[in-house]
């Protein structure tokens, strides 16, 4: 009989959180097409949205999905230990389940306030008896909400920090180093920099590359700035929000679009889409393959030793 409890975080060993405090860094785009390029890995992945907005729903085109619950189920699980586990929507992609976040996240924030309900410590709990179950787990951060930041990386061992090359959102990921000192301190000593990944990344810019991995290096100390990075590619993004696609479903969509094209010309038809600017844009293929080597980069970085920063200057 062990005399002492196993620590329910432990279990958590294959969450990764994707935080910053600035909003509109990335967190949310790359926790979709991170979970899809995972998946096409073969692993499975499950992922959360612990974000009032819902974003993360948007991503994946399944904001009408007939089980978003706005995040009642997660909410009701970690405030009541006598409720049942939060509802898993399973399949929204091969290999992605999903736990719906939304509206309902407040109360978990009033909760902590109003009556210092210990929510981060009962996420981690909750989520320590689903994660087992997955190869990775995912966690969308809301920008700035501190009880939630912490509830979030209570629950984390992998802290994954999106930013794109401007100081707004590098003044994001210093505030966020407070943050997870307290929590590393307070619930959860094994939470670990992932690195920072630089999104929205002029493409050819190598002026820009270089002053954001000077900055980058000089700023963050210890963390480790990521190999990857995702290219800004606003049309395609654009496109991929309105239609509820990952950049790798867009890029299967434009070769299909190209054979039709093609067919459809063979057949001296006129074909449905002949106007370049009517297409998904051809970089849509570049951007796919950004984040095919995040997933990679990832991978690599969760199963084996810590690997060298980038980005320091000396
Ligand atoms: N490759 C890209 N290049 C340029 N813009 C992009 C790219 N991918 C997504 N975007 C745009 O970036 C914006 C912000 O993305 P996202 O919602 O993922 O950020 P976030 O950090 O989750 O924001 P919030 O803090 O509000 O939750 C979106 O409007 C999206 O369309
Ligand atoms: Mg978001």
């Amino acid at each position: 009989m062990p005399t002492v409890e196993p620590d329910p975080r432990q279990r958590n060993a294959n969450v990764i959180a994707l935080a910053n405090n600035k909003g509109g860094a990335g967190k949310s785009t790359i926790t979709a097409n991170l979970a899809g390029a995972l998946a096409d890995r073969g692993h499975k992945v499950l992922v959360l949205d612990i974000d009032l907005s819902g974003d993360l729903r948007v991503a994946f085109g399944i904001d009408n999905h007939e089980l978003n619950d706005e995040g009642t189920s997660l909410v009701d699980a970690i405030l009541d230990p006598s409720a049942p586990l939060p509802v898993i929507v399973e399949g929204i992609r091969p290999g992605i389940d999903w736990i719906p976040g939304g509206m309902q996240i407040w109360h978990l924030v009033q909760a902590q306030i109003r009556e210092d309900f210990p929510i981060a410590t009962r996420f981690a709990e909750v989520l320590a008896e689903i994660s087992g179950d997955y190869d990775y787990v995912l966690l969308d951060c809301p920008p700035s909400n501190p009880p939630l930041q912490e509830m979030v990386l209570a629950a984390t061992r992998w802290l994954m920090v999106p930013a794109r090359p401007d100081p707004t959102n590098w003044a994001g990921l210093q505030k966020i180093g407070p943050v997870v000192r307290h929590v590393r301190q307070w619930y959860n000593p094994h939470l670990a920099w992932l690195g920072v990944v630089i999104f929205g990344m002029p493409a050819g810019a190598s002026r820009i590359t270089r002053i954001t991995l000077d900055y980058l290096g000089a700023a963050s100390g210890t963390v480790p700035v990521l190999n990857s990075t995702i290219r800004y590619q606003s049309a395609a993004a654009l496109g991929g929000q309105v239609n509820g696609r990952l950049a790798a479903e867009l890029a299967a969509d434009r070769k299909g679009e190209t054979t039709a094209v093609i067919k459809a010309l063979r057949a001296r038809k006129t074909p449905a889409v002949v106007s370049d600017a009517d297409r998904i844009p051809a970089s849509i293929d570049k951007l796919a393959a950004d984040y095919s080597r995040l997933a990679d980069e990832v991978i690599s970085r969760t199963t084996a030793a810590p690997a060298k920063k980038r980005g320091a200057t000396k």
